[in-house]
């Protein structure tokens, strides 16, 4: 951006203050000179402008926005590429900060005000599924707090059924890790409304506890994680983080349901009857309409092809632990993705550099520093046992059977070897580094000798 902050932007918007900064670009409180009101405007830096991919991003960003009119999304007033090449969003401004700030500043929150701005905000997202249109990158820095509840805001990385261009590819994860399902990490593309379940889930977690929420898949309700969560939310935060999207609620509008059933039982009321025809019509009406939001999980037909309906999650079997246990997850700066060959050159999604200090991974009350959106590397794996033939079970799922090569996503996973229908060996490893290594001698229980 050629502009300064004390400069005009769009040689109408009169910059006030910095409301966020991230890699992309910098938000800013501005005063429109024009119609004499105070608005946000998000602009990409320069350098980014001159990418298309960059640009078709805040495009999509702004059509998706204006599609949505709903009194909890941001209202997008226009995208503007002006003379000089540079482009910008005007919004709305809403003034009273992200549920991140909120959490800063005043710690965790209480859970039925919690379930309650979570209602609004599955509200805005059942019509953003409708329309086509998943966030992908739901988080409390992305929820703006507004005079009548809750804002749905970034939509950064939304993906709009109907957009002709491919700015997400398969096998390119992208989002902000902690709030991300494990589907996500391997492909952004591919993901379904599912994703957005797992993720408000993930937000109401950090919301009542204050935590990061670190790989919730593989928790279950005996998990500490868990703990301080009174019962009737823990059951609906548990179903809606688990592995695989099957196994979640089909829709944001089951999970808005489930949660304010768990909101009357938390005011003490008995919780309104909940009649199966509503679930019925709910899946038949995702069925008939979004066919995209349901349509995706192809990463579990190719990752993880016993797919089940109801699949297990993973056993609470003693754990061995060779690698070191498991550390917060550190997150990473994008690597550069793979460039898509010739001969259909599309926009490859631009890794959006992250700060040293990643808001919602900082324990600490950090100011507005740039969001993380990462896309998650993949590391070498090779799993062996001995004999060969054993059942390798990924995070619960199953992955085939020994030995495997092949690609893993970095970051924590519970690997479990089966052999003869018991379960020989589970470990919760930090997959990192170069490559993952791990061979396990059935016939005498330990790590294969060398
Ligand atoms: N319409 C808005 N009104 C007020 N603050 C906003 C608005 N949009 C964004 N912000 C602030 O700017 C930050 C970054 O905006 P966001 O759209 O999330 O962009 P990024 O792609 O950089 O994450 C937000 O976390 C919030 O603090
Ligand atoms: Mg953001």
């Amino acid at each position: 951006m050629s502009e300064t902050p004390t400069e005009l932007i769009g040689g109408r918007y009169r910059v006030q203050a910095v409301l966020g900064e991230g890699g992309m670009g910098a938000v800013y409180r501005v005063w429109d000179e024009n119609l004499q009101v105070v608005r946000a405007v998000k602009v990409l830096h320069a350098a980014r402008t001159l990418k298309e991919d960059a640009r078709q991003r805040m495009q999509n960003e702004a059509r998706a926005m204006a599609r949505l009119r709903h009194p909890n999304v941001v209202v997008v007033h226009d995208v503007v590429t002006s003379e000089s090449g540079d482009m910008f969003l005007v919004m709305e401004h809403v003034e009273g900060g992200t549920l991140e700030d909120r959490l800063n500043e005043r710690g965790t929150v209480d859970a039925i005000e919690a379930i309650t701005w979570m209602v609004d905000v599955l509200k805005a997202l059942e019509l953003a599924h409708d329309e086509g249109i998943i966030h992908r990158d739901l988080k409390p820095s992305n929820l703006l707090i507004g005079p009548d509840g809750v804002k749905l805001a970034d939509f950064g990385i939304a993906q709009l059924a109907d957009a002709d261009e491919t700015l997400t590819q398969e096998g390119i994860g992208m989002g902000t890790r902690p709030y991300m399902p494990p589907e996500q990490w391997y492909s952004a593309s591919t993901v379904d409304g599912r994703a957005d379940v797992y993720a408000a889930a993930a937000t109401l977690y950090r919301l009542v506890t204050g935590e990061i929420p670190k790989s919730l898949w593989l928790k279950d309700a005996s998990d500490p994680t868990f703990a301080s969560i009174s019962e009737p939310l823990r059951k609906v935060l548990i179903r809606a983080t688990r592995t695989r999207p099957e196994s979640r609620h089909a829709a944001v509008a089951e999970l808005r349901l489930d949660l304010e059933r768990a909101r009357s039982i938390l005011e003490g009321n008995p919780p309104p009857k909940q009649f199966p025809w509503v679930s019925c019509l709910l899946v038949a009406a995702i069925l008939g309409g979004g066919s995209a939001l349901v349509g995706g999980g192809m990463f579990a037909a190719s990752l993880w092809p016993t797919a089940t309906p109801n699949p297990p999650q993973p056993l609470p079997v003693p754990t061995t632990t060779s690698e070191p246990p498991a550390a917060p997850e550190p997150e990473r700066d994008a690597p550069q993705p793979a460039v898509r060959p010739a001969p259909q050159p599309r926009p490859v999604p631009e890794p959006i550099a992250s700060p040293p200090q990643a808001p919602d991974l900082a324990p600490d009350p950090a100011p507005a520093v740039p969001e993380p959106v990462v896309e998650l590397p993949q590391i070498k794996a090779f799993i062996n046992s001995l004999p060969p033939g054993a059942e390798i079970r990924l995070d619960g799922e199953s992955l085939g059977s020994t030995p495997f090569v092949g690609r893993l996503p970095e970051g924590e996973h519970a690997v479990e070897l089966h052999w003869e229908g018991q379960i020989a060996v589970r470990r919760v490893v930090q997959m990192t580094g170069e490559e993952y290594r791990f061979c396990w001698d059935t016939r005498i229980g330990a790590v294969c000798p060398r």
